[in-house]
């Protein structure tokens, strides 16, 4: 019968005195057993001896129906020779009749079944106690023929159904207790006529409907607890009528409406808890003269507003007044530390003022209270200097919560005598100053919160003093200089909070070996230098880590691996530097990873695609490089960002990354207007190009230093990358079985390029460059591309790099309009019979020039309407010289007489494809 509230409130915590239930059960307990003697009475004489026999059969039935968990069941064989009146918790009755069942007494002996109708012929049964054990099933109808019965128990247990209507019978009840069951239903109307009932107590069952304005004729009623039940409707004004009610209790149900002033009349009243319902109104300004006995006033979680009574300080007993989360208004009774037997004002989260110096005389006044423990003032509307009364209060003191409001000044250093302190929330105010170093001295502090202030200077050592700590919230304030090695105290430390101020220095190794720290450590937004200490790992408890926004530098410790529960990592905005340790990528909990805005290098760890639980993985605005894995969460492009990574490359379209140098191109939205096309798109070999791992040919073979001649411009990876935005999608215009061509701006070229890169895995890649740039530095004819320069060289990655850098011909290839697809591209292109006859003058001349005028006669093997690409006044260029011969003038003893470069792949055999001759 413990309230039990898990909100972390001060009215649900162990600094309060234990909730209602308990101190009323106790109290009842020993009101009702002082009295038994007095209400003691014989059972009726007649017949009484004749049946005693009853009472056996009733026990053995009951029996049958109990099961004890213990070896021995419930009064076991070897004890059924005995007289049952000496049975385990059978008690027998008055000098008259000592061998009726007067008491039955069976708590908590971890019985399971149910109850035995056969319980109604125990006619003189007093006092039935069955709680604490297992009980399941109905109430029996039959308690109801129990006219003796005085006390009934059944607390804690499982019974199901409704409450019997037959219990209103039992005219002498004098204690019903019926908490903690699964009872359902309403509670019935007719226990409104068990006039000696001193304690009803229902709660912590599943009961509904409304309280029955019956219960106002329950005229000795002390005690009431209906709490944790699902009760709707008012607080009814006939329960006014209770005379003796002291003790009443209502919390957690959905009650609504005002308080009835008749209730607030019974001067009895003792205990008062109507929290957590939907109660509203204003409680009457005179309530505290009408209750001149009230000891706790809970009322928390409603909807009340207006003042908080003003004869409240009246109420010269009141121990407790929890009001937090309602919508009380204007200030706090001044005098309220009148009543000075106070241990808890919590107030938290109302509409409370103080604009001026007397509003916070209340402050002042209960400096009177010896026995303050807890003062919970969090967010209201108290505005204006901090009074230093607020170091004057008892020193019992152990919540004291300020927060979210409009509070200046400083925190004075008188604070450290609060020895008792073990909340001390004074966040999200507008404190400035230092935090005093006389903190340090509140030993038994657990969470202290100083968020969101404007406090300065650094941060005491003696925080280090404070080993009881579970949370340290010192976020947002400007807080300078390092942090202390002092904190290595904190031994109990849960959170850590640390982020928004302008701490620089190093990370202290001392807070990577909080092993306590579990829940977070947010170090972001300050001016942390150094490396993330590898003893990160020892946070094998932790959840959540931020060093986000700093200045970190080094290696990420591949250590954090070790912390097996992190599950939120975010080390974005810092400098850290080299490889994402595999490690990290193998983690069995992350759920986020930012590691954007570094200077981490390298490739990303396969193992990435493996993280089960990953959702969101931030890798953007490093220096990564090499293609980025093509599974698990990278399918995903709105989990994964790699963006500002401009060597990386990959499959997926969607992150934004271009096709890798060794990796088939696939058509895509972007490419749809495909400029240049290269080769013979072949899906078969793009499957399987990407399908198959990389061989890297590495160093194996001998690059070409210059490809072309020292006529050329030369040129690098370096600038071809940077010219393609690092081989973006945005830039890929084209690709085929050898190589992927994108549109780029080189520095020495005034007009757009077009880059031809080569799949330099192809084994032949390098005979064809070595081929085609052979071919195209002997020739130059306005209906051929015009070769600007060739690069031969190894990339970020030491792979090989082949690339040629030729015109840019905006118009495309002819295969385009002559082919013109019908998947929605808006230009419509048609060649005029003018066009078409240029085009074809254009691609004989060039014909006409490889093979008479060009030297030694070029025979290009492999000319195709997408080999032929238009400039922007609709000019043809022959392009793709991979497959292009010399052909040598044949000499005698020349076996091959009509070949020279012989690079073993064929083209496609004849000048023009099938059905493309027809293109004039
Ligand atoms: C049974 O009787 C023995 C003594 O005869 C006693 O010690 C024991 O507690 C009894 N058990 C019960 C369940 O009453
Ligand atoms: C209270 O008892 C009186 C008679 O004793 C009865 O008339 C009245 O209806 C009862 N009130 C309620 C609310 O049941
Ligand atoms: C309060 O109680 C007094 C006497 O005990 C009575 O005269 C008065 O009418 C009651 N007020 C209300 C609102 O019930
Ligand atoms: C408090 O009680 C005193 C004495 O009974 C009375 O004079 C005073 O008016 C009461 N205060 C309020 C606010 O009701
Ligand atoms: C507090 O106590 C002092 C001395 O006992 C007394 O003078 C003062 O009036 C009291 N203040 C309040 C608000 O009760
Ligand atoms: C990034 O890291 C590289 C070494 O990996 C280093 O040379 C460079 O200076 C770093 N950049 C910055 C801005 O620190
Ligand atoms: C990834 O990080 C960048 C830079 O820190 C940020 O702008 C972006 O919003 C982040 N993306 C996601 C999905 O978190």
């Amino acid at each position: 019968m413990v309230l039990v509230i898990t909100m972390d409130l001060p009215y649900s915590n162990h600094l309060i005195p234990p909730g209602a239930p308990f101190r009323l059960l106790t109290h009842l307990f020993l009101f009702l057993y002082s009295t038994i003697m007095v209400f003691f009475q014989a059972p009726a004489p007649s017949t009484v001896a004749a049946r005693n026999t009853d009472d056996l059969r009733a026990l053995l039935s009951i029996k049958a129906h109990l099961y004890s968990s213990e070896s021995s069941s419930l009064w076991g064989s070897e004890n059924q020779t005995m007289h049952y009146c000496k049975w385990l918790g059978v008690k027998c009755g008055s000098p008259q009749h000592p061998r009726r069942v007067t008491s039955l007494d069976l708590d908590s002996l971890n019985l399971t079944g149910q109850i035995s109708p056969d319980i109604g012929n125990l006619i003189f049964l007093q006092k039935l106690n069955l709680s604490g054990n297992q009980l399941h099933g109905y109430i029996p109808q039959e308690f109801g023929r129990l006219s003796n019965l005085q006390f009934l128990i059944l607390m804690d247990n499982a019974f199901e159904g409704t409450i019997p209507i037959g219990l209103a019978n039992c005219s002498n009840l004098m204690l019903l207790c019926l908490d903690g069951n699964k009872l359902v239903g309403e509670i019935p109307v007719e226990l409104g006529s068990l006039s000696k009932l001193s304690a009803l107590l229902l709660a912590r069952n599943n009961l509904t409907g409304v309280i029955p304005p019956s219960l106002g004729n329950l005229s000795s009623l002390i005690g009431i607890d209906l709490s944790e039940n699902n009760l709707r409707g008012q607080i009814p004004s006939s329960l006014g009528g209770l005379v003796r009610l002291k003790y009443f209790t209502v919390t957690s149900n959905r009650l609504t409406g005002e308080i009835p002033s008749s209730f607030l009349n019974i001067s009895s009243l003792c205990e008062f808890y109507v929290g957590d319902n939907q109660l509203s109104g204003v409680l009457p300004s005179n309530m505290g003269n009408m209750l001149p006995r009230l000891q706790v006033l809970q009322a928390f979680s409603n909807q009340f507003d207006g003042p908080i009574p003003i004869s409240l300080p009246n109420a010269s007993r009141l121990e407790q007044i929890v009001l937090c989360n309602n919508q009380f208004s204007g200030p706090v009774p001044r005098n309220i530390g009148m009543l000075r037997n106070l241990a808890s004002v919590s107030l938290c989260n109302n509409l409370l003022e103080a604009k001026q110096d007397e509003d916070w005389k209340f402050l002042t006044s209960l400096a009177n209270c010896s026995n303050l423990k807890t003062l919970a003032l969090s967010d209201n509307m108290l505005a204006g200097v901090l009074p230093s009364s607020i170091a004057e209060l008892s020193t019992q003191l152990a919540w004291l919560g300020l927060g979210g409001n409009q509070i200046k000044g400083n925190i004075p250093v008188e604070i450290g005598r609060y020895i008792n302190l073990n909340r001390l929330l004074m966040g999200r105010m507008l404190l400035t100053g230092v935090i005093p170093a006389t903190i340090g001295k509140l030993q038994k502090l657990q969470i202290l919160h100083l968020n969101e202030n404007q406090f300065t200077g650094a941060l005491p050592s003696s925080v280090g003093d404070l080993t009881q700590l579970l949370e340290l919230h010192l976020d947002q304030n400007s807080l300078q200089g390092g942090i202390p090695s002092s904190f290595k105290n904190l031994q109990k430390l849960e959170l850590l909070d640390l982020s928004h101020n302008k701490l620089d220095g190093s990370l202290p190794k001392e807070i990577t070996d909080l092993a306590s720290l579990t829940r977070y450590l947010n170090l972001s937004h300050n001016s942390l230098i150094g490396p993330l200490p590898s003893e990160v790992g020892k946070l094998n408890n932790l959840g959540t880590l931020d060093v986000s926004e700093n200045k970190l530098s080094g290696e990420i410790p591949g250590t954090l691996s070790e912390c097996q529960v992190l599950q939120y990592l975010y080390m974005q905005g810092n400098n850290f530097q080299g490889v994402i340790p595999t490690s990290l990528s193998s983690s069995n909990s992350i759920t986020v990873l930012d590691l954007s805005r570094n200077n981490l290098s390298g490739s990303i760890p396969e193992s990435f695609e493996d993280c089960q639980h990953l959702q969101l993985l931030n890798l953007s605005f490093n220096d990564l490089d090499g293609r980025v894995p093509n599974a698990g969460i990278f399918l995903n492009a709105s989990l994964v960002s790699v963006i500002g990574n401009h060597k990386l490359c990959g499959q997926n379209h969607e992150l934004d990354l271009h096709t890798c140098p060794n990796q088939e191109f696939k058509k895509s939205q972007e490419s749809r207007r495909v400029v240049i096309t290269i080769g013979i798109v072949i899906p078969l070999v793009i499957v399987f190009l990407c399908a198959i791992r990389l061989r890297k040919p590495r160093n194996k073979i001998s690059l070409p230093l210059h490809p072309l001649d020292g006529s050329y411009q030369k040129t690098t990876f370096a600038e071809l990358a940077r010219a393609t935005d690092g081989f973006s999608m945005a830039n890929l215009i084209g690709g085929g079985s050898f190589g992927c061509v994108y549109k780029g701006v080189v520095n020495f070229e005034p007009k757009e390029v077009a880059i031809k890169v080569l799949h330099h895995h192809r084994r032949e890649a390098l005979k064809i460059f070595q081929a085609e740039c052979k071919i195209l530095r002997s020739i130059r004819h306005r209906n051929l591309l015009k070769i600007l320069t060739a690069c031969s060289s190894l990339d970020h990655n030491g792979d090989v790099f082949l690339a040629l850098v030729t015109e840019f011909m905006p118009n495309g290839s002819l295969d385009k309009w002559l082919h013109p697809r019908v998947d929605g591209e808006e230009v419509s292109y048609r060649l005029t019979l003018l066009q078409r006859m240029n085009i074809a003058i254009d691609v004989a001349s060039a014909l006409d020039y490889l093979h008479h005028y060009s030297g030694t006669p070029i025979v290009h093997c492999d000319l195709k309407p997408s080999n032929i690409l238009l400039d922007k006044d609709m000019v043809a260029h022959v392009c793709d010289f991979g497959l292009a011969k010399f052909l040598m003038r044949p000499s005698y003893g020349d076996s091959s007489p009509a070949t020279s470069h012989t690079i073993g792949i064929k083209g496609s055999i004849g000048y023009v494809a099938p059905g493309d001759h027809l293109f004039l």
